[in-house]
């Protein structure tokens, strides 16, 4: 796991836009799995200037959410599809038919196997981009002592129901449960890259430095498995005490 310091969320924005212009001009149909959520905004924004500039090109880039509330029809503004449309693929040139999106709406069990089905017959993602949760989850895949390891139904925790509520009027019927490519799925992508921000991630990440077990109460660990994770933390995030520098 590679550590690289951004100074602030915008940096951080610009450093992961970077990475994902450079993944595309490789290979211009490459597979990306995208996070939502308040980390990867500066990224998106980044992305969509890179476009207006002239510095990328979407046309073939094939798009897959990490992850869907449950319940939630993709017009809503708090589903994820809704978020991805929103805050990316609506101002560059991606193709409709290369977004693809968890059935929020379908039976999960059965939304869950179709995604995992699409992921395979594309060969699953050349990049994984992703955030992390206060307690460590990935994607939607929770602390749990037995981890399921493809596209799955799952149960919000307590911590994320309470950190995602800042996301829904007051009073609305916020989902208690989403559909999330599993950590197996996750793994299988060529390249990940982990995006962390902000104060409220430094004791997790903190966690994450100091770790040296697979923990399955805390599933950003299963991202020790992979050979090629690359962690972009921001000096909020970066974990207290230890030096912060342009890699470690
Ligand atoms: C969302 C996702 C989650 C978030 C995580 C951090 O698609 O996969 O794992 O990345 O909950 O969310 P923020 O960035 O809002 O702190």
């Amino acid at each position: 796991m590679r550590w690289i310091a951004a100074e602030n969320p915008s940096d951080q924005g610009c450093m992961a836009a970077e990475i994902i212009c450079r993944c595309l001009q490789k290979k211009p149909d490459a597979l990306i799995a995208f996070p939502t959520g308040s980390t990867p905004l500066p990224m998106y924004a980044s992305l969509v200037a890179c476009y207006q500039s002239g510095q990328v090109d979407f046309s073939r880039m094939r798009g897959f959410n990490l992850d869907e509330y449950a319940g939630l029809p993709p017009e809503h503004p708090q589903s994820y599809a809704f978020f991805l449309w929103e805050n990316f693929y609506r101002h560059v040139n991606v193709q409709q038919q290369n977004i693809f999106v968890l059935d929020a709406l379908a039976d999960p069990v059965q939304a869950a196997a179709d995604y995992e089905e699409k992921l395979k017959q594309a060969g699953y993602p050349d990049l994984a981009i992703l955030g992390i949760g206060i307690n460590g989850h990935i994607g939607f895949n929770e602390p749990a002592s037995v981890q399921e390891a493809f596209c799955h139904p799952v149960q919000l925790a307590p911590e994320t129901l309470a950190a995602n509520a800042r996301f829904f009027s007051p009073g609305e019927k916020t989902p208690q449960s989403a559909v999330t490519m599993g950590m197996g799925s996750i793994l299988k992508s060529r390249k990940i890259i982990l995006l962390a921000s902000g104060k409220g991630k430094a004791k997790v990440m903190a966690r994450l430095k100091q770790m040296t077990q697979i923990d399955p109460m805390f599933p950003a660990s299963f991202l020790f498995l992979h050979r090629d994770v690359t962690v972009i933390a921001d000096r909020d995030a970066w974990p207290q005490g230890e030096m912060m520098t342009a890699e470690s």
